[in-house]
Formats: C-alpha cells, structure tokens, sequence
C-alpha cells in the first residue's frame, strides 16, 4: 500500500495540477490541443479531426469532472466529443488508435453520464476496430498507409481496451471483440517483446501469411533500440490486458517490461526518450513516465503484498520527477514540458504534449483522485 505520506505526495500534487488545468480548460475549450503552447488538431483547412491525439483532452475534462463536479469540464467534454463525429464520417482517415480516441471521449462520457449516444459511438468505433484484425497474422493494423498494409505497433496495446468494453455493452455480450482483443495481445507478446523486457516499436508482417517480413524504423532511435513512450505503453497496455482478459501471462509481461523500464531509470531524472541511443543528444520524455505510472499503478494493485513496494517506489521516483518538470505558471498554456515525439524529428523533442498531460492526471487520479473507483481504460 502507497504509504500515507506518498498519498499526500498526490494530493497536493493533484491540486496543483487540477488549478493549472482548471485555466488551461478556460482558454483551450472544446479545441483539441496536441502541443498545449500552441499546436492545435485540427487546425485551419488542413483540418486532422482524426489525429491519434484528440481524445486526451475530452479525456482530461472527465477526469476533471469527476474531480470536481464542476459542469464547465463535462461541457467541454461532450463538445469535443461531438465535433470528432466528423472523423467517424471520414472512414479512410479511421485507424487503431480510434481506441486513444473514443476511450477517453465516449467511454468516459457513457460510465460518468450513460449517455445512450456515446455508448453507441464507441460501440461503432470498436466495431471499426475490431475490423482491422488481420486473421492472417492475428494482429490489429495500426496505420492505413500504403507502406505498411502488414504493420502492427506496440501502441495498439492501449487500444485494445475499447474491444473489452465493447464485449460487454454490445446488446448481448458478444466475444468476438474480446477474442480479437486476445489475439493481438498473444501476438504483440510473441514478436515485440524482447526476452530482456525491451520492446519492439513496429513489427510488420506478411499480410497474407502473417509472417515477420521486418522490423520498420520506428519513433525511438532505431529499430533494435528501446523507444521508452513504446515500453509504457506496453507496460500499461499489458497491465490493462491482464485486467480485461484475466490471464497471467499478461501480468507476467507487464512485469517484465516495467522491470527493464525501472531498471533503465536514472535517478531523479525523466526516462530517456530512447533507452539505447547514443549518449549524446540526450532527450528525454515526460510522458513515458506519466503513462508508465499508471501502468505501475495498475500492477502495484495486483501483485502480493510484498511484491508491491519495488513498483510504489518506482511510482512515486516518477511522480517526484513529473512534479519538478511541470509549469505551474498561471500565465503559461502549458502543464507538463519535456515529452518528446520522435527521435529523429528535432522539432518534436522537449515539448508539453497533450498525451503527457494525461497520464499525468490519469496517474494521480489513480493514486489519489478517486481512490481508483474509476478507471476509463477497464
Ligand atoms: N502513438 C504515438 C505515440 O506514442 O507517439
């Protein structure tokens, strides 16, 4: 059990965090931020309603919600959600990360409010999902580009999710969502996991034989190093898996992935960006460590009683490091700086990413917030 001084820790962490969000909600609105300083989906006529990144923020305004009560946050909510309508009606610009998005939008909004019309919505989106399943190679596609028809990334983890909530709010539960979800994961476990707890980013497979044809350049430094945003996800992902799908080996995988995360910590320092790249640039990420924690959240609830305190600790050397590296200047528009983007696009490294600023709410609800009485992802 988090001791009561780490619970305090969060508390007034989660204060200063909710006073920030509390401004930024008033400025930011029902728009879709993706950097908080300033860059916008969608933005002008080159639009993308689509983009991986526009649930978070809907997502956050429910959280704050359920925080505070205050109608302003559930307002801003729904109205995110009813403007991503437009992506649904766009259906080559769909793509696995409908479960990012409709997650934390609409599965949000029907456990908070049961609204009849997000449950619907999402059921959809699972539904689009589900049907990127390539039963050749039992893995969910990720992207819809040309170049990579047979990809898979280790992201689609948090994605799955959206197919285990579907299996119980279909009209009568209805498994396929969760036999899909399960096949994924049992394939993600078997080609990106490295045996030393690293993981691969992307895996590309013979769209017709399912065979690994290649391991593509990925976001991280190079294909073979450890992208650390990639490792979260797949910590938490597989934590959520285990939850949803109630199978050891999902747990044994989180575990293992979180042992190498921890293990590759500096301490009092972000996770590097990429765990194995050269020494020199040194990037590092604020939003590995927010999504890693609430991946550690997860597991620390699980796992036996002396087995919980290595991941608290790591949980809270995390929440420490987050809180010295957000901005709590009521001027600025933004929250927590330093997550980066990809390794080889200088211009997105060392900025306040709106997915970071999730987690890192998400993880202090967790702790904290709501004494874990609701988790959006199960
Ligand atoms: N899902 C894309 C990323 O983590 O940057």
């Amino acid at each position: 059990m988090f001791s009561e001084k780490d619970r305090q820790f969060a508390a007034d962490f989660l204060e200063r965090v909710a006073k920030k969000v509390s401004i930024m909600a008033t400025q930011i609105g029902g728009n879709f931020p993706y950097t908080t300083n300033g860059e916008w989906h969608p933005k002008g006529e080159n639009a993308d309603i689509s983009y991986w990144t526009n649930g978070f923020w809907p997502g956050m305004m429910w959280l704050m919600y359920i925080k505070t009560g205050d109608e302003m946050y559930k307002k801003i909510a729904n109205e995110c959600e009813d403007k991503l309508d437009a992506a649904i009606d766009r259906f080559y610009g769909l793509h696995h990360d409908v479960g990012f998005m409709w997650s934390l939008s609409s599965v949000a909004n029907y456990k908070i409010t049961g609204n009849d019309r997000s449950r619907d919505r999402a059921l959809h989106l699972a539904t689009i999902l589900a049907g990127r399943f390539n039963p050749a190679g039992n893995y969910i596609r990720a992207w819809n580009f040309e170049a990579f028809t047979g990809g898979a990334i280790v992201d689609c983890m948090m994605n799955i999710p959206l197919l285990t909530w579907a299996e119980k709010y279909s009209k009568e539960p209805d498994p396929r969502y969760s036999h899909i979800a399960r096949a994924h994961a049992d394939k993600v476990l078997e080609t990106f996991i490295r045996p030393d707890g690293s993981v691969y980013h992307k895996v590309e497979f013979d769209k017709n034989t399912g065979e690994v044809i290649d391991y593509p350049d990925c976001q991280g430094y190079a294909p073979e190093s450890s992208w650390s945003r990639g490792q979260a996800w797949a910590i938490y992902g597989f934590a959520m898996a285990y939850l949803n799908l109630g199978d050891e080996k999902y747990l044994d995988a989180a575990k293992k992935v979180a042992h190498y995360f921890i293990a590759n910590l500096e301490p009092e320092k972000l996770p590097l960006m990429d765990f194995r790249a050269p020494e020199e640039p040194v990037y590092y990420d604020s939003s590995a460590a927010a999504a890693a924690a609430c991946g550690l959240i997860e597991i620390a609830k699980v796992v036996p009683e002396f087995e919980k305190p290595m991941y608290e600790r790591a949980v809270m050397n995390l929440l420490h490091v987050l809180d010295e590296n957000c901005n709590y200047n009521e001027e600025e528009l933004v929250l927590l700086e330093n997550g980066s983007g990809a390794y080889h696009s200088t211009k997105g490294i060392h900025k306040p990413y709106i997915f970071g600023d999730y987690y890192l709410l998400e993880a202090l609800m967790k702790l904290y917030g709501n004494d874990g009485k609701f988790n959006i992802h199960n």
